[in-house]
């Protein structure tokens, strides 16, 4: 069902400091940071050869990262994010075999423009996963 693995996504508390490791110590392409206020979080995206790297730092209240951040005080990994062909049909299946949906199970629109949902950590080996329609 899955497929490519879209990004990891790191939450921060400062995104400045976060991009400048990625970019200057690990020499790796990165973006400009871009506010997504519908999204509670600024976003910084970090393109490898083969997946992507989003440094998240919370935006605004409350934001979604707000708790991750205060359970881990120094950052650490928050998602992944897998691609899908059908996110309405991956989220039936997945229903079907149990898995909770987090929110209302509607896919939102993410931080890319495309439909995204995220799935309870509890269900997926204690990993909170979003799943993106590629
Ligand atoms: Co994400």
């Amino acid at each position: 069902m899955i497929g490519r693995l879209n990004h990891v996504a790191i939450a921060v508390r400062d995104i400045g400091k976060a991009a400048a490791v990625y970019r200057d110590t690990l020499g790796a392409d990165v973006s400009a940071a871009v506010p997504q206020p519908d999204h509670g979080v600024t976003t910084v995206f970090v393109t490898l050869p083969n997946t992507k790297i989003e440094l998240l730092e919370p935006l605004g209240e409350p934001s979604p990262i707000a708790r991750f951040l205060e359970r881990n005080q120094d950052g650490g990994m928050h998602h992944l994010c897998y691609e899908v062909d059908d996110i309405r049909a991956a989220r039936d299946a997945l229903k079907r075999a149990g898995a909770r949906v987090l929110g209302n199970g509607e896919p939102k629109i993410g931080a890319h423009g495309k439909p995204v949902l995220f799935l309870h950590p509890k269900d997926f080996a204690g990993t909170l996963v979003e799943l993106e329609q590629a």
